[in-house]
């Protein structure tokens, strides 16, 4: 039996993803700037493809809103559609009825990443910073790319990925896969207003429950979330079976 938990909701496998996309329609209805980072992966998947007919239920308009990306393969071209940019532009910014004011992603075709990472988090402040990240959660506790062995403080860096993730970027069909890449950091995760981690699937039990129950450890990242005044917790019944 699990205590109620302030920072968890759980929701039924069959209307978990209605659920959060319904959530995310009233969040940008309730504040039509909302600046909001979005993760690609299979965990959100479902939830882009809910989302139109969310924000048309919600009467919410996504104009002035900013969307921008949490984290982005290094040395794939451009347009590969394996690229986070271009999931995220065919799974939630194409099928909008109207384009949000702004995408921000990083400029990885340049020579310097280093330097994409800095233009990436000058562009966030610019925009006033991030209100809502919404985040998926890896096998291993990784939230975006911050892999474990990441601290609290981490900021927007080039990365070596983790042998799993580069195995799931080959699963998606990139090969050869990419060997790093950039990521907003753990440190600019903790400042935005609103953290949401979406997790779903039996897959995902395991890491559910030392995110939640287990130490607050670098060795999983997304429990160094716990603590964050904005965090929620969206599972699905498979992943928090209770
Ligand atoms: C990937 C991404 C993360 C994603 C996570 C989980 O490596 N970098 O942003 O949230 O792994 O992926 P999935 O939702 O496909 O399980």
């Amino acid at each position: 039996m699990t205590a109620a938990r302030r920072d968890l909701s759980v929701l039924p496998a069959a209307d978990w993803a209605d659920g959060v996309a319904d959530a995310l329609a009233q969040r940008i209805e309730a504040r039509p700037h909302l600046v909001l980072c979005l993760p690609t992966g299979s965990t959100p998947r479902p939830v882009y493809e809910r989302l139109p007919a969310a924000l048309s239920r919600a009467g919410a308009a996504t104009r002035q809103a900013s969307v921008v990306l949490l984290d982005e393969y290094l040395g794939l071209p451009a347009g590969h559609p394996v690229r986070c940019d271009a999931q995220l532009h065919r799974q939630v910014i194409k099928p909008l009825p109207e384009p949000p004011a702004t995408f921000l992603a990083f400029d990885v075709d340049g020579p310097d990443p280093a330097a994409a990472c800095a233009a990436y988090d000058a562009a966030i402040e610019r925009a006033g910073g991030l209100d809502l990240v919404v985040l998926g959660l890896g096998t291993n506790g990784h939230i975006g790319m911050n892999e474990p062995g990441t601290g609290p403080d981490a900021p927007t860096r080039v990365i070596e990925l983790a042998p799993s993730t580069i195995a799931a970027a080959l699963a998606y069909g990139a090969d050869p896969p990419p060997g790093h890449g950039v990521t907003l950091g753990l440190a600019g995760i903790l400042a935005a207003r609103e953290i949401w981690l979406l997790v779903s699937g039996e897959r995902k039990a395991a890491i559910l429950r030392a995110v939640l129950d287990g130490p607050v450890t670098t060795d999983v990242p997304a429990s160094l979330l716990r603590g964050h005044p904005g965090l929620r917790i969206v599972a699905d019944d498979d992943a928090w079976p209770g």
